[in-house]
C-alpha cells in the first residue's frame, strides 16, 4: 500500500472561523504548482480524502484537477487525524493500492513519524511518501518527503524548459513536420491522432472555450455561418446518434473520442443568396477551435467520412444548411494496443506534406513564386 500525505498549503491567517479559512493567493499558486510536478512524477492514488476544512479541501481540489480525480471529504482526515482513524480508510485497500490525504498539522506530521519511525516535520503544501509493505501499518517506510520549497523549484525548472511547459510537446517524434521555415509551435504540434484516451473526458470550460474560438474567428461579411452540432459522451444518446452517422471506416476510432461534432454551412442566408464561402468560413472557425483545443492538449481529427443526408435527416437540418464535416475531439492516448493494425501503424507515419513550390506560385499557374528559392 502506498499512502501520501499532503499537508494544506499556506491559508489565511482570519476568517469567519477556522472552519472557512481559505489559501492565499500565494497558497493557491504554490499548490497548483505542486499538483502539476505530482502529475509529472506519476502520482495516481485511488482516491484523495480530504479534511472538509476549506483550506485542506481546496487544496485537495487543486491537486484531483491536476491528477483528473475527485476529492472524498471525510471528518477522519479533520483535526485529530490519527492511526485508528487511518486503519479504518485503509482496512479495505489491496497491497496495490495508492490514497492520499490532505490534511492539518500536527497530524500529518505525527503520523507520518508515527507510521516509519522517522522525525517528520511537514510544512505546508508538502508531501510525503509512505509505502507499507506488510499488512500492519506501523512498519511504513518513508520513501520521500518533498518540501514545498522543492516543489517550487521542480515546478520552475519545467516552466524553464520549452517543451515541458507545453502539454502539446508530448507530440511522438514523428508527427513533428520537418519544416522549411520556423512555425509557431501550436502548428508544428498539431496532427490528427487517432488513438484517443477513452476515459479522460473534456471538461465542460474546455470545451465552451474551444467553441468560443470558433465563434470569434473571421468570416466574410461577418455571416458567421457555421454551426456545431456537438456530443459530448457523457451524453451518451447524442454522441451515438453523431456516430450514426460516420462512415464505417471512422467509427473504430472515432467513438473513443471524448467529443463528437458535425459542422454545418448556412450555404442560402437568404433564399437567392449562394454563399460560395460557407465553406471556407466553417473551415476557418474550425480551424481555430482545432488550434484552441490543442492549447489545452486536446487534439482534434476531422472527417469528411460522414453521410450528410443521414445527418439531415438525424437531426432535422433545414435546406439552407449544409452538413459539412465530423470531428472528433479528445486527449490523446499513447496505448496503442486496443487499436487495429492499420490504425496503429497510421499514428506511427510520418506526415506529409507537397512543397510549397507546388502550392505557391507567381508569374503564371503552376509557376513556383520566385521568392521562394529551393524550399
Ligand atoms: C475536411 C477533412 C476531412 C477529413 N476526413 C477524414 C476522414 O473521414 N477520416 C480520417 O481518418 N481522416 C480524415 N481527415 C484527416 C486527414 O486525413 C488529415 O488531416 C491529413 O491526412 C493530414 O494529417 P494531419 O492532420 O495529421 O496533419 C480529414 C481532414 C479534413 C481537414
Amino acid at each position: 500500500m502506498r499512502l501520501y500525505f499532503l499537508r494544506h498549503g499556506i491559508a489565511e491567517d482570519l476568517a469567519s472561523s477556522d472552519f472557512a479559512r481559505e489559501l492565499t493567493k500565494r497558497g493557491r499558486r504554490r499548490v497548483a504548482g505542486s499538483a502539476q510536478v505530482m502529475a509529472r512524477l506519476g502520482i495516481q492514488p485511488r482516491r484523495i480524502f480530504s479534511s472538509p476544512r476549506l483550506r485542506a479541501l481546496q487544496t485537495a481540489e487543486l491537486v484531483a484537477a491536476a491528477l483528473d480525480m475527485e476529492v472524498s471529504l471525510t471528518e477522519a482526515v479533520n483535526f485529530g487525524f490519527d492511526l485508528a482513524d487511518l486503519r479504518s480508510l485503509t482496512g479495505r485497500l489491496g497491497a496495490d493500492d495508492e490514497v492520499m490525504f490532505v490534511g492539518h498539522n500536527p497530524d500529518m506530521s505525527l503520523l507520518v513519524s508515527e507510521l516509519t519511525g522517522v522525525d517528520a516535520s511537514m510544512k505546508k503544501g508538502g508531501l510525503a511518501r509512505v509505502d507499507i509493505p506488510g499488512k500492519t501499518l506501523d512498519d511504513g517506510e518513508l520513501v520521500w518527503l518533498i518540501a514545498p520549497k522543492v516543489f517550487d523549484a521542480l515546478h520552475g525548472s519545467a516552466k524553464g524548459s520549452a517543451e515541458a511547459d507545453k502539454p502539446y510537446g508530448q507530440t511522438p517524434a514523428s508527427k513533428l513536420p520537418q519544416t522549411a521555415y520556423p512555425l509557431h509551435d501550436l502548428i508544428r504540434h498539431r496532427w490528427s491522432p487517432v488513438a484517443f484516451d477513452r476515459e479522460h473526458d473534456i471538461e465542460p470550460a474546455t470545451l465552451l472555450s474551444i467553441l468560443e474560438a470558433a465563434r470569434w474567428s473571421a468570416s466574410s461579411a461577418n455571416l458567421q455561418p457555421w454551426r456545431f452540432i456537438v456530443a459530448p459522451r457523457g451524453n451518451r444518446e447524442e454522441f451515438d446518434k453523431i456516430l450514426s452517422v460516420l462512415k464505417e471506416g471512422n467509427i473504430p476510432w472515432a467513438q473513443h473520442a471524448a467529443v463528437l461534432m458535425l459542422t454545418v454551412a448556412l450555404r442560402y442566408p437568404k433564399p437567392e443568396f449562394y454563399h460560395r464561402h460557407a465553406s471556407h468560413d466553417v473551415g476557418l472557425a474550425v480551424s481555430q477551435m482545432v488550434m484552441q483545443a490543442l492549447q489545452f492538449d486536446v487534439y482534434a481529427h476531422q472527417m469528411a467520412g460522414f453521410f450528410p443526408d443521414k445527418a439531415r435527416a438525424v437531426y432535422a437540418i433545414p435546406d439552407e444548411f449544409e452538413p459539412l464535416t465530423a470531428i472528433a475531439l479528445g486527449y490523446r492516448s499513447a496505448d496503442l494496443d486496443d487499436l487495429d493494425e492499420r490504425f496503429r501503424e497510421r499514428e506511427a507515419a510520418p506526415r506529409q506534406r507537397q512543397a510549397l513550390s507546388d502550392m505557391v506560385f507567381n508569374g503564371a499557374w503552376a509557376q513556383a513564386a520566385d521568392f521562394l528559392g529551393d524550399a
